[in-house]
This record gives C-alpha cells, structure tokens and sequence, in this order.
C-alpha cells in the first residue's frame, strides 16, 4: 500500500508559508507524502489568513468548493488551521460541519496525536489555545526546492495596533532562541537555499539573553553559505542605528526595508496606536538613506481608517510623494471584529475607501517606474531565480531590493549572483544584460 497522502494550500502572509512547511515536516515524520492532486489526499489543510474580510471570505469559498472531496471520502482529516481557525471557530463548526479539525496558529504539535487518534475514531480536533512559549523549536519544516527560505525568528504581536487582528489570532509575542534559528539556517544552507528570510509579526523587537535582532542578523549573515539575507516585516518604532549598522557590515544582508507607514496622518497614526509620527517616520528615511544610500523602501499603506478625512488621507500622499517608495502593498481599512478600531463609529464610506485606494495605486505605480528608471545605466547585483515566463532564454532574477529583473541567460545558474547592467523599466519590472567580470575590468580600465 502506498503513503497516505496530505495536501496543504496556504492563504496569507509569509508566516503562514513557513508555517505550513512546519506542518508539512511534521506530516512526513508521521508517514505522510505530498501530493499536488487534492483528491488523492487523506488529509487536507487550509491554512488561513484573517488579516482582512477579502482574506476570510476566499477561504469561505475556497471551503465550500472542495467539501465534495469529505463527502466522497469521509475518513479524510479536513482541516483548517491558522488565524481564522483561532478566530472563527464556532462559525465554521456551525457552518461547517465538514471542516473536523481546528487548530489555531500554537497547536501544531497535536498533529500527530490527532491523526493518531483518528485512526480509532472518529470526531472533531479543536485546538485553539495560544501559548505564552510556542516558538516551534527543533521542528523541521519541509521546504519546496526553491531559492528563498523563510526562517520564523518569533511569533505573535504585541503592539496592538487597533486595526490589526493578529495579536488576538497570534497571540503574545516570543522569541526562538538564536541557538534554534542559527541551526535552521544552516540546514537551509545545506538544503541549497541561498536566501534566507527572516520572519516575525514584529521582526525586530526579536530578544532574547543572547541579544536583540542585530545581534541575530549579524549571527545569520556570519552562517558560510549565506548569499542573501532578508526580513519582515520590522516596526519603525524598534529600527536602530545598531541595526542600520549591521546591515551596512555585511554584504549579504540586502540594502532593503519593508517600512509599514501605514498612514501619513499624525493623528491617524495615533488612532491606529502606531507609536511614530509622520516626522519620526521621514527621519527614520533619512537615516536609512545615510546608512545606505542605495537602499530599497517598501511599505504596507492602509486608506479609510475609520475617521480619516480627505486632507489626512492627502498627507499619506505627501509621505508618499517625500520617500518615494520602491514598492508599496496597499490596502483598504478592513474592519476587524473584536479590534478596538472596529468599535470606532465614524467608519469610512466603502466607495470613498475605493476611491482613495484607486488613487494610491495610481501614485505607487508611478514612484515604482521612477525609482527603478533610477537603475537605469547602473550595474545591479541579481540573483537567478527561475526562467522568464516570456521566454526560455531569458532570466527572472531578483535585486537586492527585492524588485524583478529580465535578462539574457549566459551559463549562469539558478540561485547565482551576478551583474546585470540595468537597460529599461516597464510596469515593475526592470530589464538588462549580464555583465560579466572580464567586461567590468574592462569598464573600469
Ligand atoms: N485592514 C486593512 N489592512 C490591514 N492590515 C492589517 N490589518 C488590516 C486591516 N484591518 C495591513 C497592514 C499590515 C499588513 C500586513 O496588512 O498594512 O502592515
Ligand atoms: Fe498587526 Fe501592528 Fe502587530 Fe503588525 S505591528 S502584526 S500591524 S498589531
């Protein structure tokens, strides 16, 4: 008889991926193998996203088109893990009913014991306790070959921003010893993956007895093998000249920020308890910019936080248009039940939200196009990543401010860096040719 089989489709943010891939190590030491087929699995997880209402309605119906997969085989472990399972459980028990097990985002461990218990009986697994330790020590996660590992450095939040579901859905948040993390990231090492990134709610109020987020950084990018270090998503509050500092120490931790700005607005900033000001967050640019001049800005913006009026949301806008930001994820204020945003009564209308969200994608769109025309004539460092999807003899690698490039294949490899001298820019994307060393010297000469 072959492998039972398990089958795990993941919604949301990159914790969730890494997440998953825990879950996914746990099921192989159980017997499990993957399969890409739903149907052939005996068991399935969702594991969800309930950072907005979108998120928490695509896994509804996501649900509901492939509950005909239990009713065709009944013994099948149907399960939905993550922040909506912590959230949402007595709704999706009363609605349902072919969902049987529930496992917030600190119950994994019980996997093991649940399909366990499965093989005697029958019923329903929920498990939706949060834990004050859970940090997933000394777990393998079974990663999809690629060039990027996601590390989980610590879980849960606990800056309560009043929009924001995770500290209810993630709980309090703790730190994985360094000890743990540096492990995993050699494994990663060993298993081919030549980025590493590292993750957390709140990356850098990472702490431990052996140190802060610097102290680790530092200790990741000293781990041999390491070509490239990311993470995500760090708060304004807790960036530091130390950590600049490191990142400008080492060539292999990329010159990239994911900044949250959120909101542009002071006052919005203090309804949202996001602990910067508009000023605090622009010098916090600068300060960037003189560590590293060439460093790439991301950011998260949400628009029509309840209250905000035209002219607040016009001075996200103007932050917009100070920092120009490489890239932005942008978002319409979402209401999260059992937040302390959600009891505000001066909610915004859902076409004004509409409006302002169209208009700042229209921003984003330009200030992406201008600042990477910026590259325009210079020499980036690339990493390869996979073939183009226009064409087999084409490249699509990444820089080290994480934005997509196009180019020529050479006898470059995947997971390789090397010079590409940048030729054009079109939507976000940028295109070029390689360099190669000789031709450099050359240059230079
Ligand atoms: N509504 C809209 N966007 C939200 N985010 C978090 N909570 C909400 C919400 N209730 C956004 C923030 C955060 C990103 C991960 O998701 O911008 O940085
Ligand atoms: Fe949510 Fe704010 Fe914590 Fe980020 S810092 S996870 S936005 S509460």
């Amino acid at each position: 008889m072959s492998n039972p089989h398990y089958f795990i489709e993941t919604f949301g943010c990159q914790m969730n991926v890494a997440d998953s891939e825990l879950v996914a190590g746990m099921l192989q030491e159980c017997g499990y193998s993957e399969t890409r087929d739903m149907t052939q699995a005996d068991i399935i997880f969702m594991n969800t996203c309930a950072i907005r209402e979108k998120a928490e309605e695509t896994v509804h119906h996501r649900l509901d088109s492939i509950q005909h997969l239990k009713k065709r085989k009944p013994e099948m472990i149907f399960g939905v893990l993550g922040c909506m399972a912590q959230n949402l459980k007595n709704d999706l028990l009363e609605s349902k009913p072919y969902v049987d097990v529930i496992l917030g985002p600190d119950s994994y461990r019980r996997i093991p014991e649940i399909i366990n218990n499965r093989k005697k009986q029958n019923g329903y697994e929920v498990d939706t306790r949060l834990s004050k330790y859970e940090v997933y020590d000394n777990l393998l996660p079974s990663r999809h070959d690629g060039v990027n590992a996601y590390i989980s450095i610590s879980r849960g939040c606990d800056k309560f921003c009043t929009f924001c579901i995770v500290p209810f859905t993630r709980g309090r948040e703790r730190s994985r010893s360094n000890e743990s993390i540096i492990r995993e990231v050699k494994d990663a090492v060993t298993n081919g993956f030549g980025e590493i990134t590292l993750l957390g709610q709140n990356v850098n109020s990472y702490r431990t007895e052996e140190g802060r987020f610097p102290h680790l950084l530092e200790a990741v990018a000293l781990v041999p093998g390491v070509k490239r270090i990311r993470y995500m998503s760090p708060h304004p509050q807790d960036m530091d000249d130390h950590l600049l500092q490191v990142m400008t120490e080492h060539e292999n931790i990329c010159n990239y920020v994911h900044l949250p700005l959120q909101a542009g607005s002071d006052r919005i900033l203090r309804r949202m308890n996001r602990t910067y000001t508009k000023a605090e967050f622009l010098t916090l640019v600068d300060s960037i910019r003189k560590f590293m001049p060439n460093c790439s800005i991301s950011t998260d913006i949400i628009v029509g936080f309840p209250g905000e009026t035209t002219s607040e949301y016009e001075e996200t806008l103007e932050v917009m248009n100070k920092v120009v930001f490489d890239r932005a994820f942008m978002f319409k204020y979402s209401s999260r039940p059992g937040t302390k945003a959600a009891e505000y009564m001066d909610q915004i209308d859902e076409n004004i939200k509409q409006e302002r969200l169209a208009q700042l994608i229209d921003l984003q769109q330009s200030h992406t196009l201008i600042a990477n025309q910026r590259h325009i004539g210079k020499v980036l460092k690339v990493m390869v990543e996979k073939e183009s999807k226009k064409s087999p003899q084409e490249w699509s690698g990444r820089t080290e401010g994480n934005m997509g490039v196009i180019f020529d294949k050479n006898d470059e490899q995947i997971k390789d860096i090397v010079n590409v001298l940048i030729q054009d820019a079109q939507g976000v994307s940028m295109f070029g040719n390689r360099v190669l060393e000789k031709e450099m010297i050359h240059e230079v000469n």
